[in-house]
């Protein structure tokens, strides 16, 4: 089976690179290296024999004319940095929204199914505070599934990955394009170089690892109560790799993936792990602002995904920790000037 994984020298598209390619998938990559850390991926990639065209996905002309045909787009291009979506509006909606067409394009022309990895942000800011609340006072869990509200400003970055899902939905209706949607909350694992925005638990070990006391807990009273639910990306691949196995009898659905309660945790847990795994502890500081793109609570309800794949994430957080502080460690002086 021939699979295009757009975005696939980027964390999540070049471990699903590597994944396939281990089952024996003839895999390429489309990516145009727009992150520092796409090259170091590139590399990997060429080792593993995986060939990645070098083309902006959102310029039309050349991604039709890319001469390889697949069964299966993974579309993970993207432009996922949050508080940075609204400072160039237009690049965000042309890397995410655009691209999402131009894929869209491709697929009609080629007559190949597609996978988007959507987002947990294409949800309300104002449902994730009042979900936060709700929490705190024990009242219910009340997580976020495939029915819950998408009314609402969420980030022009949400906002584009919305617009994506539901320009997909046109394309079927139109076209016949058979998709799959996975909105993913947070996703970590080895080769995720951690940024404030974008790769926050990487980010946090990495500096743990280092003894780097330059971490703050932001927003929300600078507390670090904020809760997210952790998926690692090796349980991700997994699901793909049945999804893909299962195309022909599920298809044309949305689900929510995420680590689910069981691996949810508050940033504040969050640091004591990694002070157990590290054996370093820092003076994390306290930054009371809070940004009006930041949300306290995401949590997946996993009902959907479990009834359709009978897929969970198999990777208890402290084992999914270690695994990518060993990581880190193998790969130090490679990685180190890429956080
Ligand atoms: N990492 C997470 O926690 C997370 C959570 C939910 C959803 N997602 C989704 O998963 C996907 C991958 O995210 P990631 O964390 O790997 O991001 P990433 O930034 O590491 O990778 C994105 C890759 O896409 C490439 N790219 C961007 N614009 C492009 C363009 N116009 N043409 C060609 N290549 C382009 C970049 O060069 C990069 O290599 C995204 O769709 C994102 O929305 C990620």
């Amino acid at each position: 089976m021939k699979v295009i994984v757009t975005g696939g020298c980027g964390f999540v598209g070049s471990n699903i690179c590597e994944f396939l390619k281990n089952l024996s998938f003839e895999v390429v990559s489309v990516d145009n290296l727009s992150k520092i850390y796409s090259k170091l991926n590139l590399k990997r990639l060429s080792n593993l024999s995986i060939k990645n065209y070098n083309i902006d996905v959102s310029d039309k002309n050349k991604f039709i004319k890319l001469n390889y045909k697949a069964d299966i787009i993974i579309d993970c291009c993207a432009d996922p940095a949050v508080e940075s979506s609204r400072k160039d509006i237009l690049k965000n909606i042309n890397n995410n929204l655009i691209t999402t067409y131009n894929v869209l394009e491709k697929a009609k022309k080629d007559n190949s199914k597609l996978i988007f990895l959507s987002t947990s942000r294409i949800y309300p800011i104002k449902d994730s505070r009042q979900k936060f609340t709700a929490f705190l006072k024990k009242k219910n869990k009340n997580l976020f599934n495939e029915g819950s509200n998408i009314i609402g400003p969420k980030t022009i970055y949400g906002f584009s990955k919305l617009a994506s899902e539901m320009l997909i939905k046109e394309y079927n209706y139109a076209f016949n394009i058979d998709y799959l949607i996975n909105r993913c909350g947070l996703i970590t694992g080895p080769w995720q170089f951690g940024k404030v925005e974008q790769g926050l638990v990487s980010l946090w070990l990495w500096k743990h690892l280092n003894k780097d006391n330059n971490l703050y807990y932001k927003g929300y009273n600078g507390s670090g109560n904020q809760i997210r639910d952790i998926l690692f990306i090796n349980d991700l691949c997994e699901l793909l790799y049945l999804q893909i196995k299962k195309f022909k009898k599920i298809k044309n659905q949305t689900f929510c993936v995420g680590g689910g309660i069981k691996n949810s945790v508050k940033l504040n847990q969050l640091t004591k792990i990694c002070e157990e795994i590290t054996k370093n502890k820092l003076k994390i500081k306290h930054d009371l602002d809070t940004s009006i793109y930041d949300i306290p609570f995401y949590i997946t309800s996993l009902d959907k995904v479990k009834k359709y794949y009978n897929w969970r994430p198999k990777t208890d957080l402290k084992i999914g920790l270690y695994a990518i502080l060993e990581w880190m460690k193998k790969n130090y002086t490679l990685i180190k000037p890429h956080f």
